[in-house]
């Protein structure tokens, strides 16, 4: 399995172009099965999750080009040849459950594995039932699979949501547009990646109005058309990549960054002593003196603090100048990036969801091992800042979401390195 290798010290300067974001292209991607023609989607992240996804829709029978080196995503779904999404591909990505809601849509029928555990938490699919039941499927848990089935297709309805589920918005909403009248889901999530994808199914002919505020109301259409939609930027690589100078020192501008994306992140920064400046096209971020200052920072849906900015946050708060407090409101284990950073003589405690870091002035570089996305490109970021070299082992998680990562680091001034296995 490949490492990477990075030797701290280095202070940035340059720019860093952002890709189309991962997990709305993983929403857009299922959208085709609710159309027989065409869906292209441009802007698209070269990751092994989308990898994941297109072989999951091939499997359904949906025709999957990858052109301009993986940027740009043709998909035709005239004719499926199976609703069945297997635990073989569902385990290694969560994400594989959203075709749930367009199967049901289109195919009135569906067969989705449960995703099963996963680093970062239990993740159930209760939220995701409860929606599609109250349109009027009927689901069951057999052998690990839910069966699915609305019998003459799923109808609209009011689907109040327990928790703002980013997943459970997204099946409900790609459910709701061939659904028989009024769907209102009410306390939806609101994150950008679900508005970039109701803007692509409104392309694609759906009735949608409330997207990106809590209440969202679908009337439903006979049937939709194709379309083509450009990735929304990744805020969650935007945000990472804006740590990288705070941690290392320096400057560097992330082409395609848009505050309204990261505003809470932002928010958190500026706290923190450093300066984020934007322009039409992009995001400049630069430290203003030695170490940033300590900031507590809570995590929660959007428009919160995103949770998969959450172990970012706390490698530059590792070496910030206090202490901080950091709590962890959307997943039960998230923090397992905390001792591993300790590793690296962070100061961090650790008790039930929140974390203690008391900042340092250096961290010294270790091997660690990455348990999780996030979790990886932490200890890289922090592995920036640190004496030495970190090794970080088991990069595929790292893969799957961020593209070329040591390139773009690399381009900035920072001595990162993949070392292939043999
Ligand atoms: C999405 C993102 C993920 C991000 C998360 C929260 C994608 C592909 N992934 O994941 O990167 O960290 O949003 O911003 O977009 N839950 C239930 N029952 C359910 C569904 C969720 O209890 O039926 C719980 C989960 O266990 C978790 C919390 O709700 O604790 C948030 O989950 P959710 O918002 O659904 O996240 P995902 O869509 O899985």
């Amino acid at each position: 399995m490949d490492s990477i290798l990075v030797h701290g010290g280095a202070p940035l300067s340059g720019q860093i172009p952002i890709a189309g974001a991962k997990n709305a292209c993983l929403a857009l991607m299922p959208a085709t099965l609710l159309s027989e023609e065409p869906l292209t989607l441009t802007n698209a992240p070269r990751l092994s999750d989308i990898a994941t996804m297109s072989l999951l829709l091939e499997s359904l029978g949906v025709e999957v080009q990858a052109m301009a080196g993986g940027r740009v995503l043709a998909m035709s779904s005239h004719g499926l040849a199976s609703t069945r999404a297997d635990y073989d591909i569902v385990r290694k990505m969560r994400a594989s459950n959203l075709v749930l809601g367009p199967l049901l849509a289109r195919e009135h029928t569906a067969v989705v594995s449960l995703p099963g555990g996963c680093a970062i938490g239990a993740r159930p699919m209760d939220i995701h039932i409860e929606a599609l039941t109250a349109m009027g499927a009927e689901i069951e848990l057999r052998d690990g699979y839910l069966h699915a089935v609305a019998k003459g297709g799923l109808k609209g309805a009011r689907v109040p949501l327990r928790f703002a589920s980013v997943g459970a918005t997204e099946n409900t909403l790609m459910a709701a547009t061939l659904a028989k009248g009024t769907t209102v889901i009410e306390n939806a999530a609101r994150e950008p990646e679900i508005v970039d994808l109701a803007r692509c199914l409104r392309r694609m002919g759906a009735q949608i109005e409330g997207e990106g505020t809590s209440t969202v109301t679908i009337e439903g259409v006979d049937r939709l058309s194709g379309a083509t939609h450009p990735v929304v930027t990744d805020r969650i690589e935007l945000g990472t990549y804006m740590l990288a100078p705070v941690i290392a020192g320096g400057e560097v501008e992330c082409l395609g960054g848009r505050l309204d994306l990261v505003a809470a992140f932002v928010d958190k920064l500026h706290e923190a002593g450093v300066e984020v400046e934007e322009t039409a096209s992009s995001l400049i971020v630069r430290r203003n003196g030695d170490r940033p200052r300590a900031v507590d920072v809570v995590t929660a849906p959007f428009p919160g603090f995103p949770t998969d900015l959450q172990a970012q946050m706390m490698a530059m708060l590792s070496t910030a100048d206090g202490e901080s407090r950091l709590e962890e409101r959307i997943f039960e284990n998230r923090f397992m990036h905390a001792p591993e950073l300790v590793r690296m003589g962070a100061r961090i405690e650790v008790h039930g969801g929140t974390a203690h870091v008391t900042g340092v002035d250096r961290l010294r570089g270790a091997p660690v091992m990455a348990t999780d996305l996030r979790a990886s490109v932490s200890l890289i970021l922090a592995g920036l800042a640190a004496e030495g070299e970190t090794l970080v082992n088991r990069v595929y998680h790292l893969d799957r979401g961020y593209e070329e990562l040591e390139k773009k680091l690399s381009a900035v001034g920072a001595r990162v390195e993949r070392v292939r296995a043999e």
